[in-house]
Formats: structure tokens, sequence, C-alpha cells
């Protein structure tokens, strides 16, 4: 498959490029950037082409990978849908569920296939656990704490305009709602509280009857950081696993899900996790627990 890379910032320039110049069923075609000088610079670290303009990008290739803030990624992937190209997402798929839903329609309508890259989601030990969680069954509960900080020095991240007004909801909790919803079910009721240095406290109802305790965070001490899941249920307390952070390995299973078709985190699966963030957000602003429609 024949993929454009859309965005030049730190996560194209980490985990995207090398990645698809590391996987050998995709033929990296080039970079598309809002700055053509920074698109140059990325492209030529991989030895591929500029496309100064998005629609010769577009009209160039089968597939499009993007890296870019969700509001923008939202806009260029319904675009690239529209032009019948499959869609390597990253999270969240866009800042409203109404959005996501339209670019998971389109893709529903031209037989496109798409995946959403929940970067831990794609690494074989959590995969596996996942998997086995959620045929085990039995759980009543989830707590995950996903607590860091994105302003330590030297931090790419805390560049980002978006995450600093957004913070860790929509940043890191996409991957803490797409690590439970797969063992406990849909999310049907949020209420999420947000106190000082970005602490944000979700609860989800799941569709099984069972409640996750979500703590989110972006700005809290270095020495505060903590990243742990922890199940309980009929099988007792079980950790989730922790495995080493491989963006590029995770990259190559998340491109080998939609070259295969796989559409356990395709964008309707997104589409339900931006629903999540969504009515939390609504939540944390109205102090009501509020319905997830999508559920
Ligand atoms: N899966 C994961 O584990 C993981 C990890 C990190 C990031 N991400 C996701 O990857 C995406 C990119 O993240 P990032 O860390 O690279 O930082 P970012 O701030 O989200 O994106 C930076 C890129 O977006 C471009 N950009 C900013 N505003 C734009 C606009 N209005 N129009 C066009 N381009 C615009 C920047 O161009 P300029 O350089 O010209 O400003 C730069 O290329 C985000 O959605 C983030 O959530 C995922």
């Amino acid at each position: 498959m024949r993929f454009g890379l859309l965005g030049t910032g730190p996560w194209a320039r980490l985990a995207h490029a090398p990645g698809l110049a590391a996987h050998d069923e995709v033929d990296f075609a080039g970079v598309w950037g809002r700055d053509p000088s920074k698109a140059a610079a990325l492209a030529s670290e991989h030895g591929v082409a500029t496309y100064p303009d998005l629609e010769d990008l577009l009209a160039d290739v089968d597939a499009v990978a993007i890296a870019l803030p969700p509001h923008i990624q939202g806009d260029l992937a319904l675009r690239a849908a529209h032009a019948g190209k499959h869609l390597f997402l990253d999270k969240p798929v866009a800042m409203t569920a109404a959005q996501a839903g339209q670019i998971a329609q389109v893709v529903h309508d031209k037989g496109l296939k798409s995946v959403v890259y929940f970067t831990r989601r794609f690494l074989p030990t959590l995969a596996d656990f996942i998997d086995s969680a959620a045929a085990e069954g039995g759980w009543i509960e989830a707590r995950v704490d996903h607590v860091g900080t994105i302003y330590d020095e030297g931090n790419p991240f805390g560049e980002s305009k978006w995450r600093r007004e957004m913070g860790g909801l929509w940043d890191v909790g996409p991957h803490a709602t797409a690590l439970v919803v797969p063992i406990l079910g849909a999310v049907t009721e949020v209420s999420a509280i947000v106190a000082p240095r970005d602490m944000t406290y979700l609860t989800l109802r799941h569709t099984t009857g069972a409640v996750s305790r979500i703590t989110l965070s972006v700005d809290v001490p270095p020495a505060a950081a903590r990243e742990e899941a922890v199940l309980f249920g009929e099988a007792g307390i079980r950790p989730v696993p922790d495995p080493a952070w491989d963006p590029i390995l995770a990259f190559g299973n998340a491109i080998d899900a939609l070259l295969a078709g796989d559409t356990r985190m395709d964008v309707a699966f997104g589409t339900s996790i931006t629903a999540v963030l969504e009515a939390a957000a609504e939540s944390a602003s109205s102090g009501r627990v509020v319905t997830v429609t999508t559920a």
C-alpha cells in the first residue's frame, strides 16, 4: 500500500515516518506539512518526496498516515476518505464524535480500511492480555492511572498548543479508555471532575455493568507520575501488564491490522472513544453525569 504522511511534528518524526519507512508492505511515497521546509527536511531523512500541495499527495497514494492535532486530523481525514484513501489515524480521531462519525461513515460507504494508532494496544503483550481478560469476563471494576508530565525539559510534546489547551483528557485519555472498553464493554455514562495540575478524574459505566475509574494528567510533578492499570473481579485483582514502550513495533503492528482489514481498532472504534472524551468534557463543565449516545 502506497502511503503519504501528513504532519512534520515530533510524533511524525519519532513514530510515523520511521514506522512507514520500516514496514515491508508499505511504499512510503512522501510527506506533506503546512511548512514545506519542515516537510522537505523530514522527507529527506527517509529519501522520499515532499508534496507542497496536499492534493498532489492525495492523487499519488492509496493511504494516508496522519500525525496532526486532532481538530486538523478530523478535517483532513474526512477529505482523504472522500478521495478514497485508506486511513492510518492517530488518537484522538477528532475533537467531536460527530466529526469522527462522519469519517467512519465515509470509510464504511467507500469500503476503505482504517486504523487508529492506540499505541500500547498494538504491543503484543498487552494485546494478548486484553483478549484473554475479555474472554475470561467477570470483571466488576477497572482502575487506570495515566498521569505524567509533558512539561519536563526537552519533552517535545509540551510545545504542542492543543495539548496545553485540552490537557490529559484528550491527550492520554484515549489510551486509557481504549484499554478498558474491550474488556468491560462500551461506555454508557460518564462523570468527570478536573482539579489543579490537569488532574482529571473519570468514572465510566460500561455495558457489562462494570465501572472504570480513570485518572489522567499531563502536568503532574515528575515524582508523582505513574502509569498503572488494574482489573478487579471474579478472578481477583489482576494488574494489567506494562510492556516496554516501542512505538515502531506498535506502528508496524497497527499497519498490519490496517492491511488485514482488522476492524477492532478502526475509525468506528476510535469514534466511540472520542464520544467518551466529549461526554467527559461536558460532564466536567456541567457537573452532571453525561450519557454516551453512541454506546
Ligand atoms: N499514539 C501515541 O502514542 C501518540 C504519541 C504522541 C502523539 N500522538 C498524536 O499524534 C498527533 C501529532 O502529535 P505531535 O506530538 O506531533 O504534536 P501536534 O502539536 O499534535 O502536531 C504537530 C504537527 O501539526 C502541525 N500543525 C499544527 N497546527 C496545524 C494546522 N493548523 N494546520 C496544519 N498543520 C498543523 C505542526 O506543524 P508546524 O510544525 O508547522 O507547527 C506539526 O507538523 C496528535 O494527534 C497526537 O495526539 C500520538
